[in-house]
Parts: structure tokens; C-alpha cells; sequence
């Protein structure tokens, strides 16, 4: 998996306050490292990797064990994510509705890849399987809005949509 304009971003400069207040929180709970590691990902958008030095002293457990359950669950990201997650289904019937055709456009529009970030944070783009809707096949979600029958025409209407948005 490559995210190769993400991964060139400032993570070092992180606050880690709000790490910190995320640990506060839970410090003497047994069993507290999936929530203190949920509770910064939900702050940051990510687990930052000062965060994770953080979380090891903090708690006193070794980073290989922190990096053991951030690469575990599919739920945690160590890289900075996009203001808009783009998910594009590749799930059968929308592959044979022509969901490839959908995906390359995007790259081709946004100038990333699958699993890649935009270098101003702005888009994430996933091909993802079946979301479950194959009736509006082939289909592409941003965050929570969904659009079927998806089109090449519409990659772009999407885009231009998303673009106007403020990134906040
Ligand atoms: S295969 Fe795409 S929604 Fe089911």
C-alpha cells in the first residue's frame, strides 16, 4: 500500500495535548490501549507517530506492541486521511458494470492512487467490495453520501462538487 504525497507531511509537528488529555482519560482503566489508540485517531484523523511515542511512555508499553494492534485492525490509519474519503465498490456487479472504468477516472482527475492521499488533504480515494447496493451498480461513496449508476460524467460533476467544499 503506497501514500506516498501523505507520507512527506509534517506529522512531527503533531499537538500532542490532545493525546494527552486522551490518555488523562483513560490512564487507569485496565485494557486501556484501544481506547486511548480510538480516542487520538478520533482527534487526529490518524494516529500521528509522536502520539504513539506518547502512548508507550504513558502507559508503558513497548511501540512495537501499539504499531502490533494499529496494523491488526483495518479501523486505524498511521497516515494523514483526506477530508473527503472516495470509495469506489469493485465488488462483482459493479465490476461488471464497468466500476474499473469509474476508478481510473478518479485517479486520472485527482492525481492519486488507490490507498493514496492528496497532498492537501483534501480527497482519499479506496476502492473498497460490494457496499451492499449492487441494485445501484457500479457505485461510489464520499464519506456518507452515496451515488449509484455511476457514470464518467458524473466522476466529474463529483469532483467539482467536492472541490467547492470547505476542507474544515
Ligand atoms: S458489488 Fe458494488 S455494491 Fe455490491
Amino acid at each position: 500500500m503506497s501514500n506516498a504525497p501523505a507520507e512527506a507531511l509534517p506529522t512531527e509537528e503533531v499537538d500532542l495535548s490532545y493525546a494527552n488529555k486522551v490518555i488523562d482519560k483513560y490512564l487507569t482503566l485496565p485494557g486501556n490501549l484501544m481506547p486511548v489508540l480510538q480516542g487520538i485517531q478520533d482527534e487526529y484523523g490518524f494516529v500521528p507517530k509522536p502520539a504513539i511515542d506518547l502512548v508507550a511512555e504513558r502507559l508503558n508499553v513497548y511501540p512495537s506492541q501499539i504499531y502490533g494492534v494499529l496494523t491488526f485492525y483495518a479501523q486505524f490509519h498511521l497516515k494523514p486521511r483526506g477530508r473527503f474519503i472516495i470509495r469506489v465498490c469493485v465488488g462483482t456487479a459493479c465490476h461488471v458494470q464497468g466500476a474499473e472504468r469509474i476508478v481510473e477516472t478518479f485517479f486520472e482527475k485527482l492525481g492519486i492512487g488507490h490507498a493514496e492521499t492528496s497532498p492537501d488533504l483534501r480527497y482519499t480515494f479506496e476502492k473498497v467490495a460490494c457496499l451492499g447496493a449492487c441494485g445501484m451498480a457500479p457505485l461510489a461513496m464520499v464519506n456518507d453520501d452515496t451515488f449509484g449508476k455511476m457514470t464518467v460524467q458524473k466522476v466529474g460533476e463529483i469532483i467539482t462538487e467536492y472541490n467547492q467544499r470547505p476542507l474544515k
